[in-house]
Formats: structure tokens, C-alpha cells, sequence
């Protein structure tokens, strides 16, 4: 009798465990979306085969990076990749085998997902298709070129650590912290830098006259003048969920790819809790032309 009764166990278990599986990859899906990572990570007009295998070229002050291959094949991709490694490259910024990432990859803002978000994040990744390609070398000016620069960089401008709610806000203001602080990474284009490529933290999301692709990024605080004070929550609600401008005009530039790959994704929850947080933010005064 007890021998059937443990097959019976194993197999209910096995079904339970791929249940969780498949739920934590669903819930990595739509972190990866709210994140961003494919309009990085995927070749422009790529097909179903260049899907997050990298080769996207980021123009920036320091020359020009390419994106890595971060499907899961074994020898191209980030196949063998282990749970702590997954976590150390974006909470540290260190890849597996100790080299220094550039910020070009925006662990200055991930920094601050949490575990259990990252492990959903790879369970989805492990899940897609792996594509066999080589990444490509950053073509860099000599000064940038030297990964252990970073290192440097890293002890000046970088500080680890995950995200941690504020008591004296709302559940729905600490999760839109989360969601543009953070995973968003609103900030890596909307902030302003320094001359060294590391974000004005004083003027957070004030807007920025030297963004990617040469764009200007407009300023997103509640200025009056200058940012989204005269907007509705409506008027942002259509921004983030279609793209389209309160007269009717649509983005163009480096918001593009963010409202086709991250915030038309989002639940209107989510939506709706990052523009609390952007209402609620200081007003920056000045815009990024000025
Ligand atoms: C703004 C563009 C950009 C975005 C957005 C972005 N990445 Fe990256 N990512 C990069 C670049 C560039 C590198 C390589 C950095 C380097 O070589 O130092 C990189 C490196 C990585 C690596 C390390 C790969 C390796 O072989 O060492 C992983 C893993 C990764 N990204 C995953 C993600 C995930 C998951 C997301 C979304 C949450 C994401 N990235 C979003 C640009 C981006
Ligand atoms: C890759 C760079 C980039 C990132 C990341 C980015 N934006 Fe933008 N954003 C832009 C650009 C460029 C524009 C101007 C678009 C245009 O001129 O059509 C813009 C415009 C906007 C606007 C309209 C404001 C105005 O006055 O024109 C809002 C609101 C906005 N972004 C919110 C966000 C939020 C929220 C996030 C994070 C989820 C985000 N953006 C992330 C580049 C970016």
C-alpha cells in the first residue's frame, strides 16, 4: 500500500512546483515590461529571433556600448548564470566573473529591485528562447575604455541597496517610488548628469538637455512652467498607456520604445501609482533647454 502513496506525493508536488513556475514566470514577464529591458536588450525591428539577444547600439558622451545577449544559451547568452549572480549584477553592478559593468546598463537605478522580483525576472528569462550569438565589443574613447575605471566611478557615484518604503507616504506613492526610481529607471534619461556621467540627484527628473539619441528630455517634476504641474492625472494616464500628448500629438525620440515596452504594459494601477509619485515629487524649476 505505502509504495503508491510516495509516486502519488512526488507527482502532486512536481505539479505544484510547475504551477509556482509558471506563476513566477508570468510575474517576471511583466516585470521584465515594466522594467524595460527589451527596447535595450532587442535590436531595433528585430524579429522573434533577435529577441533579447542584444547587439543594440547606445550612443553616449563615452562612445558607443552594445548591448549584451541575455537569452538563455549556455555559451553566448546568460545560460549557466546562477541565482546569485543574477542578483550581484544588479545590485552591485558586478558581472559573475568580477568585471565592472558601465551604467550603461542602468544598475544605478536597479539597484533597488528587490529579490524576489529579480528571481521572477530570471525565471521568465530562463523561460525564452535562447539565441546563439556572439556580443559585440563597445567601441569606447580611451578614458572610458578601461572597465576598471569603473570601479572608481562606482565608489563616487554609485550607492547599492534595495528599495525601502517610506512610512509617512501611501502604499500607492511607495509603489510608484518603486516603479520610477527603480525598475522604470525614469530618472536615467529624465535626470539631469554631471560631467562624469553620474545623475544630479537635486534635480530628479528636472529634465535633461543631453539625453540618449541626442533628445532633449523634457522636465517631468510638477513645475508649472516647465514640467507636468498644468497636466491632469488623465492627460499622464494617455501619456504612459498610448503615448499620446494632451493635444493630440504623440512622443517621438527615446519615450517611444519606453511606452511600447514598459508603461502601456502596466495594470492602470501601477500606471496610476507612478503618477502619484510624479505629482508628488518637488517641482524642478527650468526646462532641460534652458
Ligand atoms: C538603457 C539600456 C539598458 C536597459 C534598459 C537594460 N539593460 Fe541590461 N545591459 C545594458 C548594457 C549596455 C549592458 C552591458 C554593460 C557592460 O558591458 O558593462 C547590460 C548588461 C546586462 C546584463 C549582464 C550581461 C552579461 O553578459 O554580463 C544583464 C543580465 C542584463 N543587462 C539584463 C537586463 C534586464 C533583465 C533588464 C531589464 C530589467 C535590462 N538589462 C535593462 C543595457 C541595458
Ligand atoms: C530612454 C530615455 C527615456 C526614459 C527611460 C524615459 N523617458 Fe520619458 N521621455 C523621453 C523623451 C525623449 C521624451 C520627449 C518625447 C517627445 O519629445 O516626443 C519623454 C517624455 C515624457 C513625458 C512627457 C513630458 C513632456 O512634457 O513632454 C512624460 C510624462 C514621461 N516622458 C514620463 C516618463 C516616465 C514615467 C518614465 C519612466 C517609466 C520615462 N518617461 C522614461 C525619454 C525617456
Amino acid at each position: 500500500m505505502k509504495t503508491n502513496v510516495v509516486p502519488l506525493l512526488c507527482l502532486a508536488l512536481t505539479g505544484a512546483t510547475a504551477l509556482a513556475d509558471e506563476a513566477a514566470i508570468e510575474r517576471g514577464a511583466y516585470l521584465v515590461a515594466a522594467g524595460g529591458c527589451t527596447g535595450c536588450h532587442t535590436v531595433e525591428d528585430g524579429d522573434e529571433s533577435d529577441y533579447m539577444a542584444g547587439g543594440r547600439p547606445l550612443e553616449s558622451p563615452f562612445g558607443t556600448f552594445y548591448t549584451p545577449n541575455i537569452t538563455p544559451d549556455a555559451d553566448t547568452g546568460i545560460g549557466g548564470w546562477t541565482t546569485e549572480g543574477f542578483i550581484r549584477a544588479f545590485r552591485d553592478g558586478v558581472a559573475p566573473d568580477g568585471r565592472h559593468y558601465y551604467p550603461a546598463f542602468p544598475y544605478t537605478s536597479y539597484t533597488g529591485i528587490t529579490d524576489d522580483d529579480l528571481l521572477a525576472m530570471k525565471a521568465y528569462l530562463d523561460s525564452i528562447a535562447p539565441v546563439r550569438r556572439e556580443n559585440r565589443a563597445h567601441e569606447l574613447t580611451w578614458y572610458a575604455s578601461a572597465r576598471i575605471s569603473m570601479v572608481g566611478w562606482k565608489l563616487l557615484f554609485f550607492e547599492p541597496g534595495v528599495f525601502e518604503s517610506s512610512a509617512d507616504r501611501d502604499a500607492e506613492w511607495n509603489r510608484g517610488a518603486y516603479l520610477v526610481r527603480h525598475l522604470g529607471h525614469c530618472g536615467e534619461c529624465h535626470t539631469p548628469r554631471n560631467a562624469l556621467g553620474a545623475l544630479d540627484a537635486s534635480r530628479e527628473l528636472g529634465g535633461n538637455p543631453n539625453g540618449p539619441e541626442g533628445d532633449s528630455i523634457p522636465n517631468i517634476t510638477p513645475d508649472e512652467a516647465s514640467g507636468i504641474g498644468k497636466w491632469s492625472a488623465s492627460d499622464l494616464s494617455d501619456l504612459l498607456e498610448i503615448g499620446m500628448y494632451p493635444d493630440g500629438d504623440f512622443v517621438g525620440g527615446s519615450m517611444t520604445d519606453v511606452v511600447d515596452h514598459n508603461t502601456s504594459k502596466l495594470t492602470p494601477e501601477d500606471r496610476q501609482a507612478m503618477i502619484s509619485y510624479l505629482r508628488a515629487l518637488p517641482p524642478v524649476e527650468g526646462s532641460a533647454d534652458e
